[in-house]
């Protein structure tokens, strides 16, 4: 009993004395040290431009550590407006995915941009404590007018996250000197995903591609975005139109349309184990195709242009084509000027009615160098062209529309 109470005593005077405190003070700057993050650790993507709509675009970020999050931006060069996200006055942070919203934006104006995150290293009721600010480069970004005529769409498609196709389609665009003003991205490029790291490390590299901290990017969903245990989750990732992975969108007096054939086998088939409800969701389309042709913005378009993953029309026998079905019926009278799909990993081009199709459609290439293909679609005054590139940087294909 005795010898117990000594060493309670000696534990005690040694808690107080200066060593102790030194030694807890020490374990805490250790602590606070391994806490917080080198500022060139802190973005886990570039920022990259999302769902350029009206006067409003999304500017969407990642980082690898909780932080404090804004954007500064404004016209002519300048970065004198600064933008924090609120929920119910509370400031959106201590997050790790930002998708900030612009607003009021003048199109036809060049707006200058960077985003901004400050880690946030301890979080407590009454304590907040931040590590390093990393700031992104300088990029830009122009919102079309209502009037422009002129653009280029790049459009990629079937990908299959391979890099070393996307850095030879990143050769011919720099070789060429390819400016363009947006991309689509139209389907299986991030395919199969099991895991976030995964999906993040083939958006860097989509991005990369796409040049997309200046240039707005839109992934439309192939069957295989569908694939894999991070696929649900994948779609955080995106700003879509309307919250859909359909959608429609002008680009001045271009309309494009662009739809999402869902899985390329029935839902009943056994590698669903029932998941998958792509019947009604292929339904619901006819009826926003239905809404779409009819709508203002449509119809007082100059050119439209159809865009989906799983070609609808084939002088092949195809096993299982719901869309073909559902959407035919609409399409034969709507006046689309070329409908662009992918899928098939085979370069494919039929004239118009060449297939049942009531407007020539161009079908991409696979994601091997030697039968890849991407698009770049040109309008210049009234001249719309679509030409085709191999990843030698040959032309394929070239069509005025
Ligand atoms: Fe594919
Ligand atoms: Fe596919």
């Amino acid at each position: 009993m005795k010898t117990r109470y000594w060493i309670g005593m000696v534990v005690a005077l040694w808690m107080l004395s200066p060593m102790c405190v030194s030694a807890q003070t020490g374990a805490e700057e250790v602590k606070k040290e391994q806490t917080v993050t080198p500022v060139e650790q802190i973005f886990r993507t570039q920022p990259y431009l999302q769902r350029p709509i009206g006067d409003e675009i999304t500017i969407c970020w990642e980082t690898n550590v909780p932080v404090v999050a804004w954007v500064e931006y404004g016209k002519d060069g300048k970065l004198d407006q600064k933008k924090y996200l609120y929920a119910d006055g509370q400031m959106i942070c201590n997050n790790t995915r930002h998708h900030f919203r612009l607003d009021g934006l003048e199109a036809g104006e060049t707006y200058s941009y960077r985003v901004c995150s400050r880690e946030i290293t301890l979080y407590q009721p009454y304590k907040k404590e931040f590590g390093n600010t990393a700031y992104s480069d300088v990029h830009t970004f122009t919102l079309p007018t209502k009037e422009t005529t002129d653009f280029t769409a790049l459009l990629f498609n079937d990908l299959h996250s391979q890099f070393k196709t996307m850095d030879l389609f990143a050769d011919v665009i720099q070789k060429q000197g390819i400016a363009y003003d947006f991309v689509i991205f139209n389907g299986d490029c991030i395919d199969d995903v099991d895991e976030e790291a995964r999906a993040i490390e083939i958006l860097n590299h989509l991005n990369a591609l796409a040049d997309a901290s200046d240039k707005p990017c839109f992934f439309l969903r192939g069957n295989h975005e569908i694939r894999g245990a991070y696929s649900i989750e994948m779609r955080q990732l995106f700003d879509y139109i309307d919250e859909t992975t359909y959608g429609a969108f002008s680009w001045g007096d271009t309309r494009f349309v662009t739809l999402d054939c869902g899985e390329d086998k029935p839902d009943s088939t056994w590698v669903y184990y029932g998941l998958n409800d792509f019947e009604q969701f292929r339904k619901d389309q006819v009826d926003f195709l239905k809404e779409e042709l009819a709508s203002e913005a449509f119809k007082s378009a100059q050119r439209h242009i159809l865009v989906h993953h799983i070609p609808i029309y084939s002088t092949r026998k195809v096993h299982y084509n719901p869309c073909f079905d559902l959407w035919n019926p609409l399409l034969q009278s709507a006046p689309f000027d070329v409908s662009l799909n992918a899928h098939w990993h085979h370069f494919t081009y039929y004239p118009a009615q060449e297939a049942g199709n009531p407007f020539p459609v161009v079908i991409g290439g696979g994601y091997k160098p030697e039968d890849a293909y991407m698009m770049v679609l040109r309008k210049q005054g009234e001249q719309l062209t679509l030409q085709v590139l191999a990843t030698d940087g040959s032309e394929k294909l070239k069509l005025e529309l």
